[in-house]
C-alpha cells in the first residue's frame, strides 16, 4: 500500500548556538556557519533528487532564512510556505539568554540535562528582569499567536508537544495524505517533539536524542502515517558526519574545558 515520505530539517546554527545561548523563543539570526549549512542541506536534497510541493516552519527567522536556503539551492522558491508559532522551538524560560556552560557551572551538568532534554521538567518562568522578557513578548511575530494571555513563559518538552502535535494533526497531515512532498524546517525540540510522536518513543528514549543542525532527515510512513522499518530518522548524510554533529549539540551543555 502507499507510503509517505517526508523531511524535516533543524535549522542552520544560529548565532545564539555559536554563543551557546539558550536561546528558545528570542528571534535569533543564523550565524554564516548556520547560512552555509542551509545551503549544504539545498545541495544534499538536491543531489537526492527531492522537491518539494509545500513547506511548514516556525516564525523564527533562524527556521525561516534555513527554509529559504534550501528552497534557493532546489531552485523551488515559490514553493508555498506555512509558517505557524507552533513549529517554535521550545520556551526556555528563564534559562533565555544565559551562556549554557556557565549554566552547568552553576547548576550542575545533571541539572542542565534534565532542563534541556528531559520530557517534562520545564525550566523555570522567564520574568520581566530577564533581558530578553520583553523584546520576546511583544516580538510583533508573535501578533498570529499565541494570545498575550497565553504567552508561555517557559515550555516543558511535554508542553511543546501539546502545542506542536495540533498544528501537526491540523495543517501537516491533510497534505501528507494529499500526496503532497512535504519539508519542514524547525527547531532542535520542536522537532523532537514530532519524532517522540512518529516513533512513539518513551520518555526516557527521547532523552537521548540530540538533533544536528542543518542535516535534514527524513521519515516514510505507512497509510497510517507509522514510520515503515527503517523509516525512521533517516538522515541525509554520511553516518560519521551526523554523529559528530550530534555530539556537538549534546556537548553544547557541558562545563566548560
Ligand atoms: C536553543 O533554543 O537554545 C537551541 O536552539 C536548542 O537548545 P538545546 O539544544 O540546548 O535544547
Amino acid at each position: 500500500s502507499r507510503t509517505y515520505k517526508i523531511v524535516m530539517v533543524r535549522h542552520g546554527e544560529s548565532e545564539w548556538n555559536k554563543l551557546n545561548l539558550f536561546c528558545g523563543w528570542f528571534n535569533a539570526e543564523l550565524s554564516d556557519r548556520g547560512r552555509s549549512e542551509a545551503e549544504r542541506a539545498g545541495k544534499a536534497l538536491k543531489d537526492a533528487g527531492y522537491s518539494f510541493d509545500m513547506a511548514f516552519t516556525s516564525v523564527l527567522k533562524r527556521a525561516n532564512n534555513t527554509l529559504e536556503g534550501i528552497l534557493q539551492q532546489l531552485g523551488q522558491t515559490s514553493t508555498p510556505i506555512k509558517k505557524s508559532w507552533r513549529l517554535n522551538e521550545r520556551h526556555y524560560g528563564g534559562l533565555t539568554g544565559l551562556n549554557k556552560a556557565d549554566t552547568v557551572a552553576k547548576y550542575g551538568e545533571e541539572q542542565v540535562a534534565i532542563w534541556r532534554r528531559s520530557f517534562d521538567v520545564p525550566p523555570p518562568p522567564i520574568t520581566p528582569d530577564n533581558q530578553y522578557y520583553n523584546v520576546i513578548l511583544n516580538d510583533p511575530i508573535y501578533n498570529e499567536g499565541p494570545h498575550k494571555d497565553q504567552f508561555p513563559m517557559f515550555e516543558s518538552l511535554k508542553l511543546t508537544i501539546e502545542r506542536t502535535l495540533p498544528f501537526w494533526y491540523d495543517y501537516i497531515v491533510p497534505e501528507i495524505k494529499a500526496g503532497k512532498k512535504i519539508i519542514i524546517a524547525a527547531h532542535g525540540n520542536s522537532l523532537r517533539g514530532i519524532v517522540k510522536h512518529l516513533d512513539q518513543m518513551s520518555n526516557e528514549q527521547i532523552m537521548g536524542l540530540n538533533l544536528p543542525t542543518g542535516i535534514p532527515f527524513y521519515y516514510e510512513l505507512d497509510s497510517n502515517l507509522k514510520p515503515v522499518p527503517n523509516g525512521s530518522l533517516q538522515f541525509l548524510g554520511d553516518p560519521e558526519t551526523v554523529r559528530k554533529a550530534m555530539e556537538e549539540v549534546a556537548n553544547q551543555g557541558k562545563a566548560k574545558k
